[in-house]
């Protein structure tokens, strides 16, 4: 929500650019062939970043660390077990201490208040690796991942080649999708809703009544002026109607343990399935995206496991998303600038 329209597309653009340079390179083709002599920008070079996770994490993590060092510099992991921060330190000692050692901060934490105070009191620049409230991350993970498969949804998009001759911008337009979310309007849900309608497409959610969108973010919701383009039910199989993509999140997540069994009982009906999104008339060829860790509760085998599903592509590229916005924010600290100069 912090990022214009163009900002975020020009992420996208890059995060692209990135895994073009590098995937030759990481994983040449053949015993006897050389990786390509191509090596992404060493912008991180002598530099730090902290990654202050207060919650696990398998892909945001796995994409930081690995991402830090493709880009020449160091992660350092700090867990809660392993700083002081939330037991014997204040968020904004503990931003003022790590700002002084390293040259960026990525937090997972608890309360979304929690990142907003280290963000207030860090010399550093501080990203979101999830909070109680936001994903920012994984949007951008899930956008690449449209954006590399828009032959799908429009025959006449060509289908992007890794190993094609590097071209700074040449990731195939989207065309306007309909997007279904069913599940849980939460931190991974409000990310699409200030993102998706910015860029064109339009969003159909469906969330028992008792769950709905937290205030705060409904607020930014209408900022941006995205509330026009979705449209907000409980019936999930009104949601997925015309759904070209069909979107769903955890119905637990971290945190929310003590919660599982009124939630289970909660959102019976709202497990996305082949039957359900038939008979919802959705796009015949639609396809199925999740931002993983899954359970089966929220998505059956068939449909996590078959020819529908993104989630794979999807989970890889946290990688390249996360390399992007690591690259331009920590290493040359001009997301903004260089976007605003495009
Ligand atoms: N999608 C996602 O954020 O996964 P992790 O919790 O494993 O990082
Ligand atoms: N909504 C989930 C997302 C996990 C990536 C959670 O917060 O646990």
């Amino acid at each position: 929500a912090d990022l214009t329209a163009p900002q975020i597309s020009r992420i996208i653009a890059h995060s692209h650019v990135l895994k073009k340079v590098s995937s030759p390179w990481l994983a040449p083709q053949g015993f006897n062939k050389k990786p390509r002599l191509r090596m992404p920008s060493q912008s991180l070079f002598n530099k730090s970043i902290a990654l202050i996770f207060s919650k696990r994490s398998t892909r945001t993590r796995l994409s930081a660390e690995t991402a830090s060092a493709l880009l020449g510099g160091r992660a350092l992991f700090l867990g809660r077990e392993d700083i002081q921060l939330g037991v014997n330190e204040s968020p904004r000692d503990t931003a003022r201490v790590i700002g002084g050692m390293c040259q960026g901060i990525f937090a997972r934490v608890g309360d979304h208040e929690e990142i907003e105070e280290l963000a207030k009191y860090s010399p550093v620049p501080v990203l979101n690796a999830l909070s109680s409230l936001w994903h920012p991350t994984q949007i951008l993970a899930d956008l690449l991942t449209l954006h590399e498969h828009a032959h799908l949804f429009d025959p006449s998009a060509e289908v992007p080649q890794l190993t094609d001759k590097l071209k700074l911008v040449d990731l195939p337009n989207l065309r306007p999708l309909t997007i279904a979310y069913v599940g849980d309007p939460a931190n991974v849900l409000n990310d699409m809703l200030v993102t998706f309608p910015r860029l064109g497409h339009k969003m159909r959610i469906a969330s028992p009544p008792a769950y709905q969108c937290a205030p705060p973010v409904w607020e930014r919701v209408k900022e941006l002026g995205c509330d026009k383009d979705i449209w907000w039910g409980s019936d999930p199989r009104e949601a997925v109607h015309g759904a070209d993509v069909v979107i769903t999140d955890t119905w637990i997540s971290m945190g929310q343990e003590t919660e599982k069994a009124q939630r289970l009982k909660d959102f019976q009906g709202y497990q996305i399935t082949e039957a359900l999104c038939r008979e919802g008339g959705a796009n015949p060829d639609w396809k199925f995206m999740h931002c993983l860790p899954r359970k089966a509760n929220e998505v059956d085998d068939e449909v996590f496991y078959g020819p529908r599903s993104l989630v794979f592509p999807e989970a890889d590229n946290r990688k390249w998303t996360i390399m992007a916005a690591f690259d331009l924010l920590f290493g040359k600290w001009n997301i903004k600038g260089e976007i605003k100069a495009a």
